[in-house]
């Protein structure tokens, strides 16, 4: 039987391998085993690490090799893990990569981790590893990678760390590392690709001259450790560098001559914040590639050459603070790539060329303190990704292009402190200034009202200058935090709510300006004041006739639109997410204004009795929009699904062509907002620092934890309710999801005071934001600190909180006078701590806003007594239909 003899030896050595494979496979999924066993691991990412998954090769960041099914790779990197780096794994025979960066290791580079000898990549980036670094690192012979930057690793840098002769890539960054850098050390690393030592501050060390030994360097980076001592020739050796980065140093002497001639791929140079001098190392640009150049904060002299037009590639050049002088190459403003220009505080002298602003890229020039002349070249308004310009301190004079504010990215604008004179152009299409200064020139002509129409315009200073006319009334729509117009020559009477919380120095030297605080209080004269009063009073009459007209006709409208769909007309079509205790006839017929509790952006509240004596919320929406019943059930069910203690349970809905009725689990105590709003509101700090931490966790579930993200979009003190105990509870989040885009946008915009929580970058951008959310939290906040609504309507002269925190916060003491006087001084330094987190919240610019975690995470560490857990959504919803 040929076939069967043929087949045994087959046979056999299957059978030997699998043999040998089970002999190898336990004692590898041991020390595996043995590994996990120290390890701590909260987010149970090694919970398939066990016997009963015999395939350990299958096991989560295990890779084997394919022919001896050995271990050849662990990389549990960022898995949040802790505890104890076991050795065991260095006796898998084949292990080569090691990668447990971004994770909490708390412990020192032992002894018995330099015995994992075969060893080609350690990675060890980002952990919590201390003490030094024993010699024995140099036993790691086969190492081409070495990663252990972002830890606390001290001491000396190993000699023989020479003997890594095969080394590409050692980043030490970001530890503690003490000593200096070894010349023998370097002298062997000849195949190193990346060397990084930054951020060690501790590393007083002068930079060899062996580094012209390591000779294909592509990135060099010591930035912010203690290099001192001249900058050594050698480093024109290096010529496959890329990024070179010696910023932050205490380096002296010249940058060495020629750096960069024969440097093809140089795209990076940083020097900055040393003590270098010397000339401009205009030879740095002959690579074609380079894109950024940092001489900033050195003292270096003379001119930069008009041969810098070379370094055509340059996106970002800044030389600011330094003693260069001479004239400012007026190529450079023409440069296509350029972005960012700062050449503040030398001595250049030279105008900006009318042809500036053609072909340009810039975003942001900063030429302050120099000695600039000329004219302020209108090409500069036709470039439209500028966001900043700031050029005071310099000899421009001239008017100022009628196109300057032009650039829709427009936000900061320092011109103060040169000749300029003419009129201030009117804004046209910059929505996005914040900041205007344009003090100490001779501008001359009125200030353009249409200023009043700039969302975010928060500091306004034209001070000194020679400015005419009324202050115009539009101003009011603004959030300053800085108005300054003083010594100017304005006239007329000051508009109140500008001035409420502003100290007059902003309006001083204006002699014909009148107002409360003024040398010259407005005197108007009795019959005016009369007619003027009259007027108002009949004003008033009109419009409350024509809203009530409007309610009246709103309310039959209601009743009409409620009776057409009365359950009679069969119509509803209703959902409970829980079974409730009333029926949907009962629920319906109980919608009537004794219930009625109050009156939202969408429609009406009720309070309804269920028949086991407890009460259910149902919010009426309105505005509907067109929806289908299995769109709106899909997004509420959606909504339904959100459990947290700190949001409302959604109970279920009862749908209708045009009306939703939304049906809540009901708080007996209100809201923060009603609470706010009542005369001699009191709570205690501890009391606003739970509700505040309350509602950010149930936003930050609603935000992260949630299976689909849900922005609340209408964060605000009248939707968080408050439970027993003043737990808080967010409401009437995600609304957006249920009526549409549009509807929901309408009635928002149409409910009076809401305005106020709205980010200045509503409506002005397509895609609703989580930061919008922070913001509107952080107006929140400011009515707990302050104890104030945010907005109170009915007395005409107040601010809206954030205009009134943001004013006085600018004054000496003035965030002391923010703080609710009625909270104990002994909470004080909390409310401040909270006072600072509200501020960065309703940050103008969304990019700064904390996130949310954030917020959630500064709350919680000031409050005293540690919360239960967050509880997290259970998944299936009973659905009773
Ligand atoms: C990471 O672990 C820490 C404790 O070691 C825990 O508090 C934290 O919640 C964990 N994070 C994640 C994302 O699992
Ligand atoms: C392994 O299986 C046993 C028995 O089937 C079970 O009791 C144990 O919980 C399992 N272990 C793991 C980690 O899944
Ligand atoms: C590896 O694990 C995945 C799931 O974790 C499973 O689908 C697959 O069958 C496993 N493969 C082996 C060879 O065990
Ligand atoms: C080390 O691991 C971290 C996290 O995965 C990664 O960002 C870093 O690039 C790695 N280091 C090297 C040198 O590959
Ligand atoms: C440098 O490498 C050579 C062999 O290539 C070795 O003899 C010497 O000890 C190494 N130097 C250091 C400082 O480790
Ligand atoms: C530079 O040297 C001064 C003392 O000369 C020292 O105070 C400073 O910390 C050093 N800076 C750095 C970045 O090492
Ligand atoms: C600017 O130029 C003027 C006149 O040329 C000179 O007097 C002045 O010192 C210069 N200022 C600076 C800061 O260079
Ligand atoms: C504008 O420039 C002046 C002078 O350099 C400076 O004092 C002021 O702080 C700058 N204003 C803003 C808002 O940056
Ligand atoms: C307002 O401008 C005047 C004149 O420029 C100046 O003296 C004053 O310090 C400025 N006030 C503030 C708060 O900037």
């Amino acid at each position: 039987m040929p076939s069967s003899s043929a087949h045994l030896p087959l046979f056999l050595s299957l059978l030997l391998s699998s043999f040998g494979t089970i002999l190898s496979s336990s004692s590898e999924s041991d020390l595996l085993l043995t590994f996990k066993a120290s390890v701590e691991d909260p987010a149970l990412v090694l919970s398939d690490w066990s016997p009963n998954f015999t395939n350990y090769c299958n096991w989560t960041g295990i890779t084997c090799s394919k022919t001896t099914s050995l271990v050849t790779s662990i990389d549990l990197n960022n898995r949040n893990l802790s505890g104890y780096i076991s050795p065991s794994i260095c006796q898998l025979p084949e292990l080569s990569t090691l990668n447990l960066a971004s994770n909490n290791f708390n412990q020192a580079i032992t002894l018995q981790l330099t015995e994992c000898s075969r060893l080609v990549i350690l990675n060890l980036s980002n952990n919590l590893l201390w003490g030094t670094l024993p010699e024995q690192i140099g036993l790691l012979s086969s190492l081409v990678t070495l990663d252990l930057s972002r830890n606390h690793i001290e001491g000396q840098i190993p000699l023989s760390l020479g003997s890594l002769v095969r080394l590409k890539v050692l980043n030490f960054g970001s530890n503690f590392f003490s000593g200096i850098i070894h010349s023998n050390v370097l002298k062997n690393l000849s195949e190193l690709v990346l060397l990084d030592l930054s951020r060690n501050p501790s590393l007083i060390s002068q930079l060899p001259q062996e580094i012209g030994r390591v000779s294909k360097l592509r990135w060099l980076l010591m930035q912010r450790s203690g290099l001192y001592g001249t900058i050594p020739e050698s480093l024109l050796d290096l010529h496959e560098l890329e990024i070179l980065d010696l910023s932050q140093n205490n380096l002296t002497g010249i940058i060495p001559l020629g750096l960069g001639l024969g440097f093809l791929k140089l795209a990076s140079v940083d020097f900055s914040q040393n003590m270098l001098s010397g000339s401009f190392p205009i030879d740095v640009c002959y690579g074609k590639v380079l894109l950024e150049l940092s001489l900033h904060e050195n003292s270096f002299t003379g001119s930069i050459p008009k041969i810098i037009e070379k370094c055509s590639s340059l996106e970002r050049l800044q030389v600011q603070d330094n003693k260069f002088s001479g004239e400012f190459p007026s190529g450079l403003w023409s440069m296509p790539q350029l972005k960012l220009l700062r050449a503040e505080n030398n001595l250049f002298t030279g105008e900006i060329p009318d042809e500036v602003g053609v072909p340009s890229q810039l975003e942001q020039v900063q030429i302050d303190n120099n000695n600039f002349t000329g004219g302020i070249a209108r090409g500069l308004g036709s470039i439209r990704t500028m966001y900043k310009f700031s050029a005071s301190l310099n000899r421009f004079s001239g008017n100022l292009p009628d196109n300057i504010f032009d650039s829709p990215v427009l936000s900061i604008v320092n011109m103060s402190h040169n000749s300029l004179t003419g009129p201030i152009p009117e804004p046209r299409n910059c929505r996005k200034l914040v900041s205007l200064s344009l003090a100490g020139n001779s501008l001359s002509g009125g200030i353009p009202p249409s200023l009043g129409h700039l969302p975010v315009l928060t500091y306004l200073d034209i001070s000194n200058n020679k400015i005419t006319g009324e202050i115009p009334p539009e101003l009011q729509n603004l959030k300053l935090a800085l108005f300054n117009v003083s010594f100017n020559q304005l006239s007329g009477s000051v508009p109140a709510s500008l001035v409420s919380g502003l100290p007059a120095s902003f309006l001083q030297g204006n002699p014909d300006l009148c107002g409360p605080g003024l040398l010259n209080p407005c005197t108007v004269r009795p019959e005016r004041q009369n007619s003027k009063n009259n007027g108002l009073i009949w004003t008033v009459i009109v419009i409350s006739i024509i809203v009530g007209l409007m309610l009246i006709a709103s309310g039959l409208l209601a009743v009409y639109r409620l009776s057409q769909s009365r359950p009679g007309s069969g119509k509803w079509k209703s959902v409970f997410f829980y079974p409730l205790k009333i029926t949907e006839d009962e629920l319906l017929m109980a919608l009537v204004e004794r219930n009625s509790i109050g009156e939202g952006a969408f429609g009406k509240v009720y309070a309804i009795p269920a028949s086991d004596g407890e009460f259910i919320a149902v919010k009426r929406l309105l505005n509907s929009g067109n929806l289908s019943f299995r769109t709106v059930k899909a997004e509420i069910k959606t909504l339904a699904k959100a459990r947290h203690r700190n949001v409302t349970k959604l109970l279920g809905f009862c749908y209708s062509r045009g009306t939703i009725l939304l049906i809540f689990e009901y708080q007996q105590k209100g809201s923060l907002g009603d609470a706010l709003r009542k005369p001699g509101f009191s709570m205690d700090w501890r009391f606003r620092l739970k509700v505040a931490v309350g509602s950010a966790q149930g936003l930050l579930y609603l935000h992260n934890d949630y299976v689909s993200q849900i922005l609340h979009l209408d964060m605000k003190s009248n939707n968080i309710l408050l439970g027993d105990d003043f737990e808080p509870k967010i409401t009437d989040f995600g609304l957006a999801r249920v009526i549409g885009e549009a509807a929901y946008k309408s009635s928002v915009a149409s409910e009076l005071g809401g305005y106020c929580y709205f980010p200045p970058e509503y409506g002005c951008i397509k895609k609703p934001t989580e930061q919008m959310d922070v913001y509107s939290f952080g107006v929140v906040l400011l009515e707990l600190i302050t104890g104030r609504p945010a907005e109170q309507p009915e007395s005409r002269e107040s601010l809206d909180v954030v205009k009134l925190v943001r004013r006085k916060v600018n004054m000496t003491n003035g965030a002391l006078e923010v703080l609710d006087p009625k909270i104990s001084s002994s909470a004080q330094q909390d409310m401040l701590e909270v006072l600072d987190l509200a501020l960065r919240c309703t940050s103008v610019l969304p990019e700064k806003r904390p996130t949310i975690i954030e917020v959630v995470r500064s709350l919680q560490s000031l409050q005293p007594i540690a919360l239960p857990p967050i509880l997290t959504g259970d998944g299936e919803l009973p659905c009773v239909e």
